[in-house]
């Protein structure tokens, strides 16, 4: 049994990298336009976020929402200091991605086999080798790389998925293509404090250099739960979504990744800067609200900061 890791101390900075643009546009059914997307990119920059996985370079067939990706990338604001990430399956979306000028790669690969094929119609180890067609690529342009572990803590076809199973995936990240960065999804929030923990150590006692972040769901309700859980296991990047948005189109019952706004808060008065401005990070979850035209499972945008006081007489006093 590993030895506990050091909680990460109260002060350091966290990183969220926004994902509300990619995995919350995607199980999105009807159309967004480009326009507005690129308006809710450019809401979430004034809030101060400078991690946002824009898009992905995917089929058009496969996520038809995110078909405008070379669009949305062209039209966003480019502050010196942002760095655009974007989900890329393959060498075409590669060269798609490095042409539009990201940043960073996220690559994707499944834990489970049964996800795996619906969502990239292959096998988990014929997914790994196609990396080394599409690595070259993205060191000619300088793209960093994050390697993407889907369905983490739980397939919702497969079930329960063993830690020895994301140290399989990682090493081949780190061996194979010398990726040092990895990020662990839950994609259908099947993640507990348990599974969460048991993951975190065993990758590094496995895997000491490779540094894991967390993309986490609000499926059950624990999401949050779960950061605080990430925390004290010394991680400190978390994916979120403005507004709660999210989901996989190739998962059953997959619903809403953390909320960005929700995760700042807690962040915050957890004593972790995040350098992201509340109330402009509520004012971008409202315009995602009124494009995507439904209530979004947000909270602190509904309730506003701790400390939003209002008028005395804004509500009735009761009587008798
Ligand atoms: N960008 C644009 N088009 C692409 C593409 C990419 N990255 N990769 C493949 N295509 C096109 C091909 O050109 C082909 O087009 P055509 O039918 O007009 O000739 C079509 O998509 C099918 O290509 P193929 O290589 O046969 O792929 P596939 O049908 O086996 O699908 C993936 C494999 C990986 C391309 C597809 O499953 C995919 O894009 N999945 C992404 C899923 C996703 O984003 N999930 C969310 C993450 S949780
Ligand atoms: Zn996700």
């Amino acid at each position: 049994m590993q030895s506990a890791p050091a909680p990460v101390p109260e002060g350091t900075p966290i990183t969220v990298c926004e994902v509300g643009t990619r995995d919350g546009f995607q199980i999105e059914r009807d159309p967004i336009p480009t326009e507005s997307k690129i308006a809710i990119v450019n809401a979430l920059l004034a809030a101060g976020l400078r991690h946002i996985q824009v898009t992905a370079f995917v089929s058009p067939r496969a996520v038809p929402q995110l078909a405008d990706a070379e669009a949305v990338m062209a039209g966003i604001d480019r502050p010196s200091d942002a760095v655009f990430s974007a989900l890329v399956p393959n060498a075409r979306g590669a060269e798609r991605a490095a042409t539009a000028g990201v940043h960073a790669v996220h690559l994707v690969c499944s834990a489970s086999e049964t996800h795996n094929r619906k969502n990239l119609n292959r096998a988990v180890s014929e997914t790994l080798d196609g990396f080394a067609e599409v690595m070259p690529i993205l060191g000619r342009a300088g793209i960093a790389v994050e390697g993407g572990i889907a369905t983490a803590f739980g397939c919702p076809f497969e079930g329960e998925v063993p830690p020895e199973r994301l140290v399989e995936i990682a090493r081949a990240y780190r061996e194979r293509y010398g990726v040092t960065r990895v990020g662990l999804g839950d994609t259908t929030g099947m993640a507990t404090p348990q599974t969460i923990r048991a993951a975190l150590r065993a990758l590094r006692s496995a895997l000491p250099d490779v540094d894991v972040g967390l993309h986490l769901h609000n499926t059950r309700g624990i999401g949050l739960a779960n950061v605080l859980v990430g925390l004290s296991e010394g991680v400190t990047r978390f994916d979120a979504s403005v507004g709660g948005l999210g989901g996989c189109p190739f998962a059953a019952g997959a619903t809403g990744n953390i909320c960005t706004e929700d995760l700042v808060y807690l962040l915050q008065e957890s004593g972790y800067p995040t350098g992201i401005d509340l109330d402009r990070m509520i004012e971008a979850a409202q315009l995602a609200q009124s494009v995507i035209g439904r209530e979004l499972p947000g909270q602190v945008m509904k309730a506003g900061p701790r400390l939003r006081r209002f008028a005395a007489d804004s509500v009735a006093t009761a009587e008798g």
